[in-house]
């Protein structure tokens, strides 16, 4: 990536906005510490607890702590690597889009990446975190983007949103639920999950997915892409994950790689990356 020249703006990018780069996790406590006090850092531990084990108030709740000005640059700096790996993947396949929709865009660090990069592209990024969306707004104006747009909606809550995409990004927020235990095998023999398809709705309904997924889908033009990744290394959270997908006729356009990162000391092995289409002749063969 050293000597990509995408891999260069990337990192301008997530240096404007105050992220910095560690590789040693002493030295990135050490600044933790030096930039945010005790009791800003209890309250973070508290709210992180809450939303791994929560709903989604504490999960809203999180994300607003997490866009406070002092707090995000911290926080996020434990997901330089992350930014840096899909924002990479990302950028390689907006080239041809002309309405790009960044679903659970948060802070929008990388939402005003692709609007900077695909100035031609209209962009819209949704995020349900009141807090978020008021920093991304502001940040837009400042890099003087005219063709970005935050909205703050919750798309299970207000319900679906008019509009039309010709591709849909979402990482990191279709399927949060990072406690779920998805569906584990029937036999450790041959890893089977069987196919009850009552077994795949509750999944999908009590994880939020299928809500989130059918209304991305409607606001999808046909013959148009999704690009998505989330934290789907365990099969048990992958196939079900893949069968949502396939289920609501998306399919893979290249064939789906594991993401690798560090955060900062570890390494981090994420869900595979999709590119996905509602209408493609070029398909992928899924697997796990
Ligand atoms: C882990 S963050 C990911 C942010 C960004 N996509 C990234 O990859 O860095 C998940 C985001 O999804 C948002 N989110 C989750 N469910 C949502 C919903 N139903 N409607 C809108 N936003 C949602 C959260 O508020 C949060 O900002």
């Amino acid at each position: 990536m050293t000597n990509n020249p995408l891999g260069h703006l990337l990192r301008e990018h997530l240096a404007w906005w105050g992220l910095r780069h560690f590789t040693s996790d002493r030295e990135y406590f050490l600044w933790q510490r030096q930039q945010l006090s005790v009791e800003e850092l209890n309250q973070l531990n508290i709210h992180a607890d809450r939303k791994r084990t929560g709903d989604s108030v504490d999960e809203r709740a999180f994300y607003d702590l997490a866009a406070h000005p002092r707090v995000f640059p911290v926080l996020y700096s434990q997901r330089y690597e992350y930014y840096e790996a899909i924002g990479l993947q990302a950028m390689a396949h907006l080239g041809k889009a002309q309405d790009i929709l960044d679903f659970g865009c948060g802070l929008g660090i990388l939402t005003t990446l692709y609007a900077l990069r695909f100035p031609d592209a209209n962009v819209v990024g949704i995020d349900r975190s009141a807090a978020s969306i008021a920093i991304a707004q502001q940040k837009a104006k400042d890099l003087g983007l005219r063709n970005l747009r935050f909205i703050c909606l919750d798309l299970q809550a207000d319900g679906p949103f008019s509009g039309s995409f010709d591709l849909v990004l979402t990482t990191h927020a279709l399927l949060q639920a990072e406690q779920d235990p998805g569906i584990p095998s029937e036999s450790w023999r041959t890893f089977d999950r069987g196919h009850d398809p009552s077994q795949q709705m509750v999944f999908e309904q009590r994880t939020g997915l299928a809500c989130r997924l059918d209304h991305l889908c409607q606001v999808l033009r046909p013959y148009g892409r999704m690009i998505v990744c989330e934290k789907t290394r365990q099969l048990a959270r992958r196939v079900p994950f893949q069968r949502a997908l396939a289920g609501r006729g998306l399919q893979l356009v290249q064939p789906a790689d594991l993401i690798h990162y560090r955060s900062i000391e570890e390494v981090v092995e994420d869900g595979p990356f999709y590119v996905l289409s509602n209408g493609t002749q070029t398909t992928a063969a899924w697997s796990i």
